[in-house]
């Protein structure tokens, strides 16, 4: 008998921490941790390394056949591949997180991804994951015993990508922030909890603190399970 690892699902949108958090509250978990938008970026890295126009569905979808997607769930070994080539960095470079949006409209992607996730949690191993994303909490884990949204004001937000992001100038990454949240926005909800979904909002919480109120919601959840 296998049975399928407990499911901790956390949205929410650029810059709220959800990456560094969900990492971090799956160490202290011992899971496995699945960054989602990972998927999305190496899609859309893969797309532009075949010179193919990322607003352009069809031509995105062209190239979703020969994208062979490889991402360690172990949260201190974090990497992420394409085929042969490890695109750990070359995923986060501006050029990428420009096209992510486009590759992430298209349905046909989303629903392919979500195959790859669906595998790669059911195969993992761990007696549970921490899924992090956009729809992990309505799509890809509506059922998970643990759902969450992370957010933090738009501010607070755009100032810890200005800290992350060292090759642009504040102004233009919270512009690009707040771009891409609008777009991303079109396609998936993650700024509303949907029902059942509990609100973490880290604004005035740091790092530690985040973790501390995301770990809390997951005894809460799992106790209730
Ligand atoms: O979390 P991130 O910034 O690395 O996500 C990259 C992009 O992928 C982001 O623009 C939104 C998209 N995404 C998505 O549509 N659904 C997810 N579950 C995760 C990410």
């Amino acid at each position: 008998v296998t049975t399928q690892p407990v499911v901790v699902a956390i949205d929410g949108p650029a810059g709220s921490g959800k990456s560094s958090v969900s990492k971090q509250v799956a160490r202290r978990l011992g899971y496995g941790y699945l960054d989602t938008g990972a998927a999305y970026r190496a899609l859309a890295w893969h797309a532009l390394e075949h010179g193919v126009d990322t607003s352009d569905a069809s031509s995105v979808l062209d190239v979703v056949g020969d994208f062979a997607f490889g991402i360690a769930l172990d949260p201190d070994a974090y990497s992420v591949w394409v085929g042969e080539t490890d695109v750990t960095r070359a995923i986060r470079e501006p050029r990428v997180s420009d096209a992510v949006s486009g590759v992430a409209r298209v349905p046909a992607v989303r629903q392919s991804v979500n195959a790859m996730f669906r595998s790669l949690v059911a195969g993992s191993g761990y007696a549970g994951v921490v899924i992090e994303g956009r729809d992990i909490t309505t799509v890809v884990a509506p059922d998970a015993p643990v759902r969450i949204l992370l957010t933090a004001a738009p501010e607070v937000r755009a100032a810890r990508r200005v800290g992350e992001v060292v090759s642009q100038d504040a102004a233009s990454v919270a512009a690009a922030l707040h771009r891409r949240d609008a777009a991303d926005s079109t396609v998936v909800d993650f700024m509303s909890a949907a029902p059942g979904v509990v609100v973490v909002d880290s604004t005035q919480l740091d790092f530690e603190g985040t973790v501390d109120a995301v770990l809390a919601v997951v005894r809460e959840g799992l106790d209730a399970a």
